[in-house]
Order: structure tokens, then sequence, then C-alpha cells
């Protein structure tokens, strides 16, 4: 079985201006210089993506964003297209983030056909998954993210699905401070491999499944551990890049 890639990307959500977002990239490039693995990941803001592509394009550190539309192009007011991230260097886009699900009502069907065309578009979508609070209490867990994962890889066959990461956030652990169990983690992302498996066990064995949700430099090392997780999906620890970086090596 191929030695599945470890990505520990940084999800900045709203933050960061250009001139921020450029001062970042320096600041990480000559901490993380010469890095190989982990696969270290930027997804940032639209607006700072032509500024990162500067910075970033000859480096380690890869480009992502955080959105994009299904749409190829056309009328859709202030949407952005799959094919103005490649122009910005973009290999990644991050899809389906519980944020994005809770706020904007983006729905398991629209997921879907974002992740396929950003596969058309030879991106790799980090698809992310994850249980609320109450699900959770209620011992639905396992079902919801299982749910998820059919509904927005539905259809795709073993090549496409070999090219897919999937990030693990369970939603009450993210911004919280409140970090899943490495052992909780272990087992949702085992469960998110069993669920691949069921459409394609070779393309399971070789995905890169992550885990998000207050992830540290404190706890990166003891998560990376578990033999089902290969990196992370990092919110307000990716915002210092010295920070990051330190995250980074402690994976
Ligand atoms: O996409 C990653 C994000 O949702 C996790 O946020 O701040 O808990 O690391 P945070």
């Amino acid at each position: 079985m191929p030695e599945r890639r470890q990505i520990i990307a940084g999800n900045w959500k709203m933050h960061k201006t250009v001139a921020e977002a450029s001062y970042y990239a320096v600041e990480l490039l000559e901490r993380v210089g010469a890095v190989g693995s982990p696969e270290i990941v930027v997804c940032a803001p639209f607006t700072a993506l032509a500024a990162l592509k500067d910075e970033l394009e000859e480096s380690v550190v890869h480009l992502g964003a955080q959105n994009m539309s299904w749409a190829a192009e056309g009328a859709y007011t202030g949407e952005i297209s799959a094919r103005m991230l490649k122009e910005l260097a973009c290999t990644y886009v991050i899809l389906g983030h519980s944020e994005r699900r809770e706020l904007m009502h983006e729905t398991d069907e629209e997921i879907a056909r974002k992740v396929k065309a950003a596969l058309e578009a030879e991106l790799t979508p980090i698809l992310c998954v994850g249980e609320n609070l109450r699900q959770r209490e209620e011992g639905r867990a396992s079902d919801v993210v299982r749910g998820q994962v059919e509904q927005d890889l539905a259809g795709l066959g073993e090549e496409e699905l070999r090219r897919i990461v999937i990030a693990y956030e369970p939603i009450w652990a993210i911004g919280t401070g409140k970090t899943a169990s490495s052992q909780d983690a272990q087992e949702m992302c085992a469960d998110i491999r069993w669920t691949v498996a069921q459409m394609s066990g070779s393309a399971a064995s070789g995905m890169s499944i992550l885990y998000g949700g207050s992830v540290k430099p404190e706890n990166i090392a003891e998560l990376m551990r578990k033999p089902d997780i290969d990196g992370a999906l990092v919110g307000g620890a990716s915002l210092d890049p010295a920070g990051f970086a330190t995250l980074v090596e402690n994976a």
C-alpha cells in the first residue's frame, strides 16, 4: 500500500489582509524552508491568493482556497470558479466546512457538485465532515459523518476517490479549545476510512484523513501517532506563522 501523504493545512478563515498575508508567507518560509513531510498547505481568503502565489509558488508550502463554485463560469454573482483558483496556483480547496454548512446553509448536494468540479479542475478537495455536540451526545456521530461522506462523495469512481482528502472536524471542537481526545478522533477517522472502503477499498487505504478542531502545537504529536490520522486542518493555531511552523515541526 502506498505511504499515505501526511498533510498539515492551515485554514485562515476570514483573516488577513493582502499585506498581512505577504508578511505571513515570508515569516513562515523562514521557518519551514526545507520541510518535506508533512505537506504544508495554507488555505487563505480569495483576496490574498494572488499575493501568496507570488510568495509561495516555488516553495514547499502549497496554496489552497476555502471554497469555490460548482459552476465553471457564468452568471453567478460573487462566486469564484475552480479555474480562477488554478490561475492563482491553488492546488487544494476546502469544501463543506461546517461553518459553510451551518452559516451559508450549504447542502450535501451542493458540496458533492463542488467536489466533482474541483476534481475536474485537478484541484485536491479537502472535504470537511463532522457532527455537532447534540448529535455526539445522542450517540449519532458515526451515522451523521457516514451520511456526509456517502452523500458528498456519491458517484465518484476509484481514481477520483484516490484524489480526495477528508478532514474530520467535530463541530463542538472547532474554535472552542475543546480538542477531541486522540482516541475519539482515531475512532471517527477509522470509521470514515471504513465508509470510503465501502466505495473503494484501495482508495480508502491510501486516503489522507485529517483531524480538525482546536489542534495546537501541544496536541498535534499525539494525534499524528494514531494510525488513521494523517494530518490536521488547523484554524486558530495557523494564524501565527511561528506557531504554525512549530505545530508542523511537532507533527
Ligand atoms: O478548518 C479548521 C477549523 O475549523 C478548526 O478551527 O480554530 O478549532 O483549529 P480551530
